[in-house]
């Protein structure tokens, strides 16, 4: 018989901020690049290590620990009634080139942390409570984002799309995935799928990735909704040749129609009339690379986003037919126009944002309500799952870059708000 449990003695939960700090210190070493930056690649030695890291830290915690079949890692606390759809949180560990030991990072040692904490303070989870580290939020190797959270939200077009996908040097997903330990079979990526309502609440703690928190010194940001990302790669084509022998009215160059394409892109986000357009040509790769010969092939992988969908797809039709219309013009074929994803955005829910609200309330902690314009694992949980978000400040809101920084004070805010929301979804 358990007794209806008072929550008081979790308002004093104690965050052990000395071993966090260590612990996110720690995984920052395991990089393809030297600090302050953090390079981790999906399926890397690094990223193998890092995977054993979490999994120590989390049998340390009590969890028992199951991978599926891409690698996707979760940590179990049985709670009471354990026949109860579990409680869910966590986050992601892999790192874009050259990028900081922050984003994703905090999600997943905070989450075991947020665990250790309840445990020491002596609450018995209702709900089972699991935390997630997921399989490569990031796009970098493969070029597809939130791999592991879309597979997981039971994307059969991603499933049947590995079967055929390989990365810049040609290796395939599966021998990756092989490489790591994971996927023998085709099979098992289906296997990867869960049914909506296999968690009753998913809930991920991130850095804000803006510079809102901060520049307001509020302690925490309660996520309302996340804006809808897509992604586009594109292919020019043209003849090459000599830079000095081919005269300019005889060129198809196709750098200049990739670079055409580029200002394109700016010219239709800022066409939009909203602040909340956005768009960035990360990528721009030109072939055969040599400065005195004319480029004969171009690449360009285009990443446009909004919290309008309509607005975003409105920018993405124009970018293609900007496309088609600059290959024309400029005699230089345009041999892939591929969208990669165009995912809607995602709605947290009430439930959810209310016990953070509350937790923050009751913790002493200000909050504000506020949109996440980076994505998160969160936008595809929140297809199988109801789902919220928990932002802490970062300094000047610098992501995706080595100067990256959250403050241990305000990793523990976030760490403390969420207990207390997996404690109050636990009970629910
Ligand atoms: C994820 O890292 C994003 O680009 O929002
Ligand atoms: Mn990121
Ligand atoms: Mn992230
Ligand atoms: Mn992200």
């Amino acid at each position: 018989i358990h007794e209806p449990q008072s929550q008081d003695s979790l308002l004093s939960l104690s965050v052990d901020s000395e071993s966090l700090q260590k612990q996110i210190d720690e995984l920052s070493t395991l990089s393809d690049t030297p600090a302050p930056s953090v390079t981790r690649i999906l399926y890397s030695e690094k990223d193998v290590l890092a995977r054993r890291f979490i999994k120590n830290l989390m049998g340390l915690s009590g969890l028992s620990v199951r991978e599926d079949a891409v690698g996707n890692i979760f940590g179990r606390w049985d709670g009471y009634e354990p026949e109860l759809a579990p409680v869910s949180t966590g986050s992601h560990i892999d790192a874009i080139p050259y990028s900081g030991k922050y984003d994703g990072v905090i999600g997943v040692l905070g989450a075991i942390e947020a665990i250790n904490v309840l445990k020491e303070s002596g609450f018995k989870p209702k709900r089972s409570l699991e935390v997630i580290m997921f399989t490569s939020e990031e796009p970098t190797r493969f070029g597809i984002s939130c791999l592991g959270s879309r597979l997981l939200a039971g994307s059969k077009e991603l499933a049947e799309l590995l079967e055929r996908t390989v990365d810049s040097q040609n290796i395939s997903f599966f021998d990756a995935a092989k490489f790591a330990g994971y996927a023998n079979h085709l099979e098992d990526l289906t296997s990867v799928f869960l049914k909506k309502g296999s968690y009753s609440a998913f809930i991920e703690l991130h850095i804000e990735q803006g510079p809102i928190l901060e520049e307001e010194a509020t302690s925490i940001g309660v996520v309302t909704a996340i804006a809808a990302p897509a992604s586009i790669k594109v292919d020019f084509e043209g003849n090459g040749g000599h830079a000095g022998a081919v005269l300019m009215p005889m060129r198809n160059d196709a750098g200049l129609a990739a670079a055409e394409l580029a200002l394109a892109v700016e010219k239709f986000v800022l066409e939009s009339g909203s602040i909340d357009t956005v768009g960035t040509v990360g990528i721009l790769e030109l072939h055969p690379g040599a400065i005195n010969s004319i480029p004969s092939k171009s690449h360009l992988e285009i990443d446009t986003r909004d919290i309008d969908e309509k607005r975003r797809n409105v920018v993405i039709e124009k970018i293609h037919q900007s496309a088609l219309s600059i290959s024309e013009n400029r005699g230089v074929k345009l041999s892939e126009f591929k969208i990669v994803n165009q995912d809607p955005p995602a709605l947290s829910e009430d439930l959810i944002t209310m016990a953070t609200e509350s937790a923050c309330q009751e913790l002493n902690l200000t909050y504000k309500k506020m949109i996440s314009r980076a994505y998160h694992d969160s936008l595809f949980m929140a297809r199988i799952s109801p789902m919220g978000m928990i932002f802490i400040p970062c300094y000047k809101g610098y992501s995706h870059k080595p100067e990256e920084f959250a403050a241990i004070e305000d990793i523990v805010n976030g760490v403390r708000v969420l207990a207390l929301t997996l404690a109050k979804l636990s009970l629910a």
